[in-house]
């Protein structure tokens, strides 16, 4: 951003997004004041992260399996609890749901409500924890429909376009934090010296184009023929490079910035693909439609998938608008 160094200094998220807002009201405030706890949490989870080695209890498997079948890690536990402590007292949000929680986790009647739900992906790329290797935290904030007296959290299961506040915090060589409100994507970098999420980047486009597909082509004899037809294309075509990291977070990150397109399709075990819509694909792409980019199924628009239960999975094109229509291209026209 081109703003004097000491003005840019001043823009953290919770500051952007009352700017982004352009009015001070109640629903201002609260958005504002959700940006800071996100950021919040996503300190607290960056410094125990970078300590990871050198503390006990912070690495490797926690000994349980979550609600996805997977088996969970000490951090993926420390980070969902953190969401909740940062947003517990808050009075901020009603509801919290979780990759990690079977259901969503009520705040208690002692504690001040809200009328915003946060759905959250805690640590995405939980492979990669013990490797030092990139992670992120995946957040969408959505407003309570109705009562929810049963506590079933019916009204959560709406279209990706009720989101009202998307994005990401990408745990790198520097933190980086990524929302949206629905007026463009924005980037922050968190400045350890200060503690704070400072502006960096302010409009993100995702190029039209770009030479970088990700998937893991582990999975190729588990895919469906045209996406093989696909990959093989890309594989004869000049102008293409592999990038996976296993994190869709940093994966995601980088089509953002450079173009090209990621993809999890469906494949014969989990024909609707591995990730999960609520608080995985369903934000991200938010984020890449707000970016002027694509995020389909293969057939139709990710933020039009009305989904039937909390971690449903939903497969996922996301990236350049050009690079995601030569993957449905091969879809929807199969040899
Ligand atoms: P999470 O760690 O939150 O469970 O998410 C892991 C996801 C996603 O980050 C990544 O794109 C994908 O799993 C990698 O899956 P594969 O190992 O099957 O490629
Ligand atoms: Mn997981
Ligand atoms: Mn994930
Ligand atoms: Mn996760």
């Amino acid at each position: 951003s081109s703003l004097p160094e000491l003005q840019r200094d001043c823009l953290t998220p919770s500051r952007h997004v009352l700017e982004q807002c352009q009015s001070f009201g109640a629903q201002a405030q609260d958005l504002s004041a959700l940006m800071s706890r996100i950021g919040l949490a996503g300190k607290l989870i960056a410094r125990r992260l970078s300590r990871a080695g050198l503390m006990e209890n912070v690495l490797g498997f926690a000994g349980n399996t979550n609600v996805q079948g997977e088996a969970v890690k000490k951090m993926d536990v420390f980070a969902n609890q953190v969401f909740i402590s940062v947003f517990e007292k808050s009075g901020l949000v009603c509801r919290l749901a979780s990759e990690e929680m079977a259901e969503p986790y009520y705040i208690p009647e002692n504690c001040p409500i809200g009328r915003y739900t946060l759905l959250y992906d805690p640590i995405d790329g939980s492979s990669n924890i013990d490797v030092n290797l990139n992670v992120g935290s995946i957040f969408s904030v959505r407003v309570q429909q109705g009562e929810d007296q049963e506590q079933t959290g019916a009204d959560l299961l709406q279209n990706g376009r009720q989101q009202i506040l998307a994005g990401y915090i990408l745990y790198g060589p520097a933190t980086v934090l990524v929302y949206s409100l629905g007026k463009g994507v924005h980037l922050f970098t968190l400045d350890p010296s200060l503690g704070e999420f400072i502006l960096a980047q302010e409009y993100v486009q995702i190029p039209e184009h770009g030479p970088v597909y990700s998937t893991n082509e582990g999975n190729f004899w588990q895919w469906e023929d045209s996406i093989r037809d696909y990959v093989r294309y890309v594989h004869r075509h000049e102008g293409y490079t592999a990038r996976y990291s296993g994190a869709l977070v940093g994966d995601f990150h980088r089509i953002l910035l450079e173009g090209g397109v990621f993809l999890y399709p469906g494949t014969r075990k989990k024909p609707e693909g591995k990730l999960r819509l609520l608080y995985e694909t369903a934000p991200l792409a938010f984020i890449a439609e707000q970016a002027n980019g694509r995020a389909s199924t293969g057939t139709e628009p990710i933020l039009d998938l009305v989904p039937t239960s909390l971690h449903q999975r939903s497969p996922i094109i996301v990236g350049s608008r050009e690079d995601v229509a030569l993957v449905e291209s091969f879809i929807q026209n199969p040899r």
